[in-house]
């Protein structure tokens, strides 16, 4: 089938997808997208999440055939810039700066978490962020260093004109 949907600001349109196959698929094998991680397929590790009309989803779970006409942002698609590599957002900034990257296979799913969390809330609890990043698993940084990334992001996003 052919799928016409706008991915991080373009409109594109992907031709022979089949049935059963998964947006995340979509976007790693056809789109040349791979920063939207495969990990556990089942929906259960969030290192999958990408925007769909704005909302964290587990592209996992999606069927790519369900984004026909929607909006897709990817975590490529937080930096700023034409080629959206000018500049990164302050949240994929802070989580290299405080170490939060580890293996790196979590960090995606986090960080457009995290990206949504403070655009709904710009100074977030402990709490808050724990909850909002409760879907997402990480196996190698025991999350405090996940922690300060998003504190730090959040006070720059706050300070930002
Ligand atoms: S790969 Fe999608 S939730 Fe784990
Ligand atoms: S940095 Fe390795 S799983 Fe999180």
């Amino acid at each position: 089938m052919r799928v016409t949907v706008t991915i991080n600001g373009s409109a594109e349109t992907v031709d022979d997808v089949w049935e059963g196959e998964s947006l995340l698929y979509m976007l790693r094998e056809r789109m040349g997208l791979p920063g939207s991680k495969n990990a556990c397929e089942q929906g259960e590790c969030g290192s999958c999440t990408v925007y769909l009309d704005g909302i964290p989803a587990c592209a996992c779970l999606v069927a790519a055939g369900q984004v026909e006409g929607r909006e897709v942002r990817t975590v490529e698609g937080l930096a700023e810039g034409p080629s959206g590599e000018e500049r990164l957002d302050p949240v994929q900034e802070a989580f290299v700066e405080t170490g939060a990257v580890q293996c790196g296979f979590c960090t995606p799913g986090l960080i457009v978490q995290a990206h949504d969390l403070i655009e709904r809330n710009a100074t977030p609890s402990d709490a808050e962020i724990r909850e909002a990043l409760a879907g997402n698993l990480c196996r190698c940084t025991g999350y405090e260093k996940i922690l300060d990334a998003v504190r730090l992001a959040a006070r720059r996003k706050a300070a930002r004109p």
